[in-house]
């Protein structure tokens, strides 16, 4: 099987990763990929927002199966345009990444579908928007979210009513957000801990993957902007096989029995972000890819064919069952650039990323990187997820700390705290 991954991310890298060791994949190619994503793909140059210059990388190499890793492709219909010619591909149409894209959707379908979320209301006006946080509907504080896609900015927790004001004017009247910010969601404040949980869905079945905790602040012990992802570690011990089951029974299954209702079967990654209350899991948003860091944590674990899942995802062959996993904590630590999340500094020289991926039980997944004159130079906000494994989490954590110490970039900030509330727990 030839497999094309689209994307150039540390979660891309470890989906080729994969990929590139199982024995009835006989090609990965990335589109567009990366330095370190070139070791185990054959890196195709392409523009991944327009979905029609990746259906020309598919067409041209007559690969059998195509797996996307962002969100925007799939906003943008690549899956639609893929099915439309007869190409293979594992991924939501754009009518089902609507989960990800307008949250407006999202929630007004568990809404119809009786799914435990935080209370909401969708506002189209500014107007409206105020009158309701002005009548009293949601105590404070409340979470003021663009509808669109807004690369994990567009969510503001307001501590008042003139800050809740300001979110809302932000996005619908200065336009933070562009289109996404048109119509924005007010929504109760879930008070708990937060997990993610993973499933690969084809429409109608869907195997169950892994839980895993991101770390998205910027700053140790949850401090500073919010990011993409610093880090994150799989399994979460939040997860108990009864939390699981609440997860599986009362939101996978009627979601994705409620998309197919609705005409919009589900098929591709689904990432459940939840907040663990004392009512039990509540969703709190979802997204229609792999996460990232997520993906570099959960993906070692897995125990059998990716390749096989996806094209089972694909032809809607997937039995409903777990996927087979190794059940041994993994760490990812992202290596981010000076200024991320905001304006990053890019090309500083990396050094020592042999020396890392040589500590034993530890893998380094490339985001961020190039080559430039014979060096491997930064280029992004998050240039590297480095990875540790272990029989416990601290085994974890002090692998993928112990490897990222032998990592070296001017302006280089990560977070020293990832994986200790896998110990707390
Ligand atoms: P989202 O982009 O919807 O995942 O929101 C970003 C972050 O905001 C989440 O990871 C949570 O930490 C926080 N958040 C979002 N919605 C809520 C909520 N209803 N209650 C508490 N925190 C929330
Ligand atoms: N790690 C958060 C995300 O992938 O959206």
């Amino acid at each position: 099987m030839k497999i094309l991954v689209v994307g150039s991310g540390a979660r891309e890298h470890a989906i080729a990763w994969k990929l590139a060791r199982e024995r009835d994949v006989s090609e990965v190619l990335c589109a567009p990929g990366n330095p370190g994503i070139a070791a185990c793909a054959r890196c195709v140059p392409a523009n991944v927002g327009p979905p029609e210059e990746v259906l020309a990388v598919a067409q041209r190499e007559a690969v059998d199966l195509t797996v996307v890793g962002p969100e925007l492709p799939l906003s943008l219909g690549i899956v639609d345009l893929f099915l439309s010619r007869g190409l293979a591909i594992a991924g939501p149409t754009r009518a089902a990444a609507s989960l990800e894209s307008s949250k407006a959707f999202a929630k007004e379908l568990m809404a119809r579908h009786r799914v435990p979320t935080a209370r909401f209301r969708v506002c189209e006006s500014v107007g409206a928007a105020c009158a309701a946080i002005a009548s009293g509907e949601f105590a404070f504080p409340v979470v003021v979210k663009a509808d669109g896609l807004a690369a994990g900015k567009g969510v503001v927790i307001a501590d008042g009513r003139a800050a809740a004001e300001a979110a809302v004017r932000a996005a619908m009247v200065e336009g933070r957000f562009g289109a996404s910010g048109e119509r924005i969601v007010l929504e109760e404040f879930l008070v708990g801990h937060e997990a993610s949980y993973f499933v690969l869905a084809d429409g109608t079945a869907f195997a169950t993957l892994s839980s895993a905790q991101d770390h998205k602040r910027i700053f140790d012990d949850d401090r500073g902007a919010n990011t993409g992802g610093m880090g994150a570690f799989a399994p979460s011990p939040l997860m108990t096989p009864e939390t699981e089951r609440q997860v599986i029974d009362r939101i996978v299954r009627p979601v994705l029995q409620g998309m197919e209702q609705e005409g919009r079967p589900f098929r591709g990654f689904l990432y459940v972000g939840l907040m663990l209350t004392a009512e039990g899991p509540k969703v709190v948003e979802f997204n229609v890819r792999f996460g990232d860091p997520e993906a570099q944590v959960i993906l070692p674990m897995l125990d059998e064919d990716l390749s096989w899942l996806l094209g089972a995802a694909a032809t809607g062959a997937l039995p409903s069952r777990p996927a087979r996993f190794r059940e041994e904590p993994h760490v990812g630590v992202v290596l981010a650039s000076a200024g991320y999340p905001e304006v990053t500094e890019t090309g500083k020289v990396i050094t020592g990323i042999d020396e890392a991926a040589g500590v034993p039980g530890a893998l380094v997944f490339h985001a961020g990187t190039a080559r430039r004159d014979g060096h491997l130079v930064t280029a992004g906000g998050r240039v590297l997820t480095i990875v540790g494994r272990g029989p416990t989490y601290r085994d974890a954590i002090d692998v993928a700390y112990r490897a990222a110490s032998h990592v070296r970039f001017e302006g280089m900030q990560y977070r020293r705290d990832i994986g200790r509330k896998a110990l707390a727990t």
